[in-house]
């Protein structure tokens, strides 16, 4: 039997789904005492907290220190934005990276994914991490942008300047937006020259549907397209790696479901819903109380900031059956690794459409795949990314 937390979980990372277990029964709504945030245990809770709209908003500029860059590099990024406006411009951008775009790039997904295996043919170790879980999806959203992919190393840089090198809670503080600075003004330039390029071209792409986006009469401009490219490169890049390398982990520990999703293959969206939940990329999903709430039993000061605990909602008893138990027929898998209601993770289907490829292609590939037991697994620092930055994996060709 597994575990909880499965075997290949960094001590921390047990120690937090202990104490989430803890807080479920006993104080499913807290306040941390460090960061004064109100912290959400419990799947109700949560799920609360993520779509109610009107009590809980998106915008967390009250805590973020005010500097001029970072709020033109964000003026496109609708993430951290309400209604009316979050709907205007996620409808825009809506209209280039439709459900159809997407499944339009399986054939050259594909192509990716075997491209970067061909690359490692007569390796029988590889890292999972830097050798595909990375390069896929950066290559995938480098080639939907129409960035070179070349610049690949840069994308990374950038990516993890802004959510890992300083700490994913860099943006909350003064000294953390100044070192994210470089990065924020490099990337800015790096997007804005990129889109002007596509301007006085006709080159077709996102950026060309981005550019000629149009709902009644409102258009996007320049730096609103950049600020969503940014939103694009960073959003979609680390969380599919992360993604990837935790279907790994969740497939490594559990022998029977990838015996099963060899023989069917078609089973391979509900094991990937399944890990989602097993293991979310991500630990938080922040809101901003609007008015005084009662959640929990608790009392939430109105401008409180109120993050929900993915890891813990996703294994929360009182939802689902057997919670510590990865079961890829769990079925249906309501976790909220990409978030609920109307900021729902626009990328949902790409990732999806990636890690699948992935998977099959590994799967299709090997006889068999393990991770190393005589190297040791590296992990993200748990309070950004729940999953590996160097997992070593040995491959038995087929
Ligand atoms: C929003 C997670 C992949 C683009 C979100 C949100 C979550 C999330 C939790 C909701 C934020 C909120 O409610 O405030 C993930 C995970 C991914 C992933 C776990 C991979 C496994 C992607 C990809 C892209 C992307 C591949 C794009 C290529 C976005 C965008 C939003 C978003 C644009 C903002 C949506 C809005 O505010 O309306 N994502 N994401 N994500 N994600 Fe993803």
């Amino acid at each position: 039997a597994v575990s909880m937390g499965g075997p290949h979980v960094s001590d921390e990372v047990r120690e937090m789904l202990d104490r989430y277990r803890q807080m479920r029964r006993t104080e499913p709504v807290s306040q941390d005492k460090d960061t004064g945030r109100w912290q959400v245990f419990r799947y109700g809770d949560g799920m609360t907290v993520a779509t109610d709209a009107n009590t809980f908003s998106n915008d967390l500029s009250e805590f973020i220190p005010d500097h001029e860059e970072l709020r033109t590099f964000s003026k496109g990024n609708f993430q951290n934005m309400d209604q009316p406006r979050h709907r205007e411009l996620r409808g825009l951008v809506s209209q280039g990276f439709t459900p159809r775009f997407v499944a339009g790039m399986a054939p050259r997904i594909e192509t990716v994914a075997k491209e970067l295996l061909d690359a490692l043919r007569d390796r029988d170790r590889i890292d999972l991490v830097t050798d595909l879980a990375q390069p896929l999806p950066v290559t995938v959203i480098a080639e939907v942008m129409g960035l070179p992919v070349s610049d690949r190393a840069l994308f990374r840089k950038w990516a993890d300047a802004l959510l890992v090198d300083n700490g994913i809670d860099a943006i909350f503080s003064e000294q953390g937006v100044a070192a994210m600075a470089p990065a924020i003004r490099e990337m800015n330039a790096y997007l804005l020259n990129h889109v002007r390029e596509y301007r006085t071209s006709d080159r077709e792409g996102l950026i060309g549907d981005l550019i000629a986006a149009e709902t009644d009469g409102m258009t996007l401009d320049d730096q609103e397209i950049v600020g969503f490219l940014a939103l694009l490169l960073i959003a979609g890049h680390l969380t599919t790696s992360t993604l990837l390398s935790n279907a790994i982990l969740c497939l490594d520990e559990n022998p029977d479901a990838t015996r099963q999703l060899r023989d069917d293959p078609g089973l391979l969206p509900n094991a990937i819903e399944e890990v989602l939940r097993y293991r979310s990329p991500l630990f938080w999903l922040d809101r901003r109380a609007r008015e005084t709430v009662e959640l929990g039993g608790c009392e939430i000061p109105a401008g409180s900031q109120v993050s929900v605990a993915l890891a813990s909602v996703s294994r929360d008893e009182e939802e689902f059956e057997n919670p510590d138990t990865f079961d890829i027929h769990r079925n249906p898998v309501r976790h909220l690794a990409f978030g609920m209601g109307a900021h729902f993770c626009l990328g949902a289907p790409l990732a999806r459409l990636e890690v699948r490829i992935a998977l099959k292609a590994l799967l299709d590939r090997y006889r068999d795949f393990a991770v190393a037991s005589d190297e040791p697994i590296v992990y993200h620092d748990p309070r950004g990314f729940q999953g590996a930055t160097h997992l070593p994996v040995d491959l038995l060709v087929a």
